[in-house]
């Protein structure tokens, strides 16, 4: 391991990717503080498995936040902290702009009275809403069709101004469709509810469901089902650190996508997870979901030429395999 460096204050730390950050973040020498709430975390993984100090609380808190920076020596902060069920924040908008943008806004300004100015903010490609144009571009236009990615764009907001008046410095990554688990096998992703396809998948693989669903057969796409950019975890945990040791050398203020550059559609993660696995998976062909676009992948050579980010898994057969090994010892 690396000489240790400065203190990195991980929010959501105890999530899924945030677990991951966590873990190459320690791997490149990072001391690691975690701030979880706990209501989609899992303790056990920040302290049995990441052994990282563990504080349960929420963003919300600006009290906690202030005496947290107070008593450490915190150099910046990596923020995973979110609630991320896009149909729920349609239905409880109210609890997405609290805890995703008054939240986030509790913590940065707790962060900018601590003179604390180092960011790196989990955003999403649903900041975009319908793209026009596939692969989508960092400077495609931004209008999200629901309240969960118009809490994040409030943020990117935010941070643009924070960036012009306090010199407040952020990366912002718009990930895509994050997939997959440790190599190692030590972390995954375990989601309650899950609404992912890829564990939707597995699980059924592993008889934890009876069938998966697939929304929408008639989509202008080679299968016509509907196609989507998955980013291996482990890749997006490694471009978290680069995003990280940009700012600290003196980078401004961006913003970045991360996805993989190749869609995969719905029918070939099925497919790819049933010859893997060997199992069945039953799946079952449902109408189109509203506000569901055909294709949503990114370009992310931004990432790859300023940050010379290098993903290792960008194989649909890696980020399965990855899941699977990991699901069945999770769910042995
Ligand atoms: N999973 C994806 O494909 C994806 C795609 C785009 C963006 N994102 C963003 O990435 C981040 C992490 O997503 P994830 O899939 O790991 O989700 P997750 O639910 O596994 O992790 C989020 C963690 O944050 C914690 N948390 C939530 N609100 C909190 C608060 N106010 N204070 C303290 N802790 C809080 C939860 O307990 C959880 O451990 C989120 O910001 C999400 O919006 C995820």
């Amino acid at each position: 391991m690396a000489q240790t460096k400065s203190t990195i204050l991980v929010t959501g730390g105890a999530g899924y990717i945030g677990s991951h950050a966590v873990l190459a973040l320690q791997q490149a020498g990072y001391e690691v503080i975690v701030l979880d709430n706990l209501v989609y975390g899992h303790r056990e993984i920040a302290e049995e498995v990441l052994k990282v100090e563990l504080i349960v609380g929420d963003t919300t808190d600006r009290s906690l936040l202030d005496s947290l920076f107070a008593s450490r020596n915190i150099t910046a902060v990596m923020h995973f902290a979110a609630y991320a069920y896009v149909g729920e924040s349609v239905t409880d908008p109210a609890k997405y702009y609290h805890n995703n943008f008054v939240g986030t806004l509790t913590l940065l300004e707790a962060m900018l009275a601590a003179s604390i100015k180092t960011f790196v903010f989990s955003s999403t490609c649903a900041t975009y809403g319908v793209p026009t144009t596939v692969p989508i571009p960092e400077d495609h236009p931004q209008n999200p069709i629901n309240p969960y990615g118009a809490s994040k764009l409030m943020i990117e907001r935010v941070l643009q101004d924070f960036s012009t008046a306090y010199d407040f410095k952020s990366v912002c990554f718009r990930y895509f469709n994050a997939a997959g688990a440790d190599p190692e096998g030590r972390l995954g992703e375990d989601h309650n509810p899950e609404t992912h396809i890829l564990p939707l998948v597995l699980l059924t693989a592993l008889g934890k469901r009876e069938s998966v669903s697939i929304f929408g057969t008639d989509y202008p796409t080679p299968d016509g089902t509907c196609v989507r950019d998955y980013i291996h975890v482990a890749d997006l945990a490694q471009a978290h650190v680069l995003g990280l040791e940009y700012l600290l050398k003196g980078g401004e203020s961006t913003v970045f996508n991360l996805g993989n550059g190749n869609g995969f559609s719905v029918q070939q993660v099925i497919d790819t997870a049933r010859q893997l696995t060997g199992r069945e998976i039953k799946a079952i062909e449902c109408d189109r979901r509203a506000g569901d676009p055909p294709a949503l992948v990114g370009g992310s050579d931004r990432a790859k030429n300023v940050l010379g980010w290098n993903p290792q898994y960008a194989d649909l057969s890696t980020i399965i395999a990855h899941a699977w090994s990991w699901h069945q010892k999770r769910h042995r």
